[in-house]
């Protein structure tokens, strides 16, 4: 087998920016992403050149990891098939865009979790560049809450990239250090 990224499933997420001369605001549907640091909490997403949320995120330095719910699903393709050079993806959605408590990329209202970033480095590393993220501030629905307050993913229901398909996540096979109990 030829050397490839293979490394599979992986999270989905959408992310939102904005123009900063027009401010319109545009998403992109993003699989290049995952968590790289706890304390400063950091996430990067990796993103081609020729994207349009490429120059958007450059030019203001921030955006939002919006987590979809698997309901998404068809949003989430979409986003990741249309630029937002040629459409509004907010309208072809039906999403709405609200105001950030820190950043100026606004959030996706109808997505369970949003995490807010400030860009803190652009790093080039072949096809894509990764934008690595501080995040500054955490949103979550009501309906997406655990009973400690913190998020609930089961109830959030986000879903992966699988190798070109989209699957949900299947039951709870365990907890973090249980073995050791
Ligand atoms: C499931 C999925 C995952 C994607 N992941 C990435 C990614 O990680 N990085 C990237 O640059 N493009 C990715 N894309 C492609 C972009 O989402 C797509 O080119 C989009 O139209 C760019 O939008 P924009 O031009 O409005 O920024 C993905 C597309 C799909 C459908």
């Amino acid at each position: 087998m030829p050397p490839s990224e293979a490394l599979y499933p992986v999270p989905v997420v959408l992310v939102s920016s904005i123009d900063k001369a027009t401010k319109k605001p545009n998403i992109i549907t993003i699989a290049w992403c995952g968590i790289i640091c706890s304390d400063p909490p950091l996430i990067s997403i990796s993103i081609r050149p020729a994207r349009f949320s490429h120059k958007l995120i450059s030019d203001t330095k921030d955006f939002v990891i919006n987590v979809p719910s698997s309901g998404m699903v068809k949003e989430v393709d979409t986003c990741g098939v249309r630029s937002g050079r040629d459409i509004d993806k907010f309208k072809a959605c039906s999403f709405t865009p609200v105001p950030s408590s820190k950043v100026s990329s606004p959030m996706i209202k109808e997505c369970p979790v949003n995490i807010e970033c400030e860009l803190k480095k652009v790093v080039k590393l072949g096809v894509h560049d990764m934008f690595i993220g501080e995040v500054v501030a955490v949103h979550t629905d009501e309906g997406a809450v655990g009973e400690d307050g913190d998020i609930d993913y089961g109830k959030a229901k986000p879903f992966v990239f699988n190798q070109g398909e989209y699957w949900d996540l299947g039951k709870k096979i365990g907890t973090y250090g249980f073995s050791a109990r």
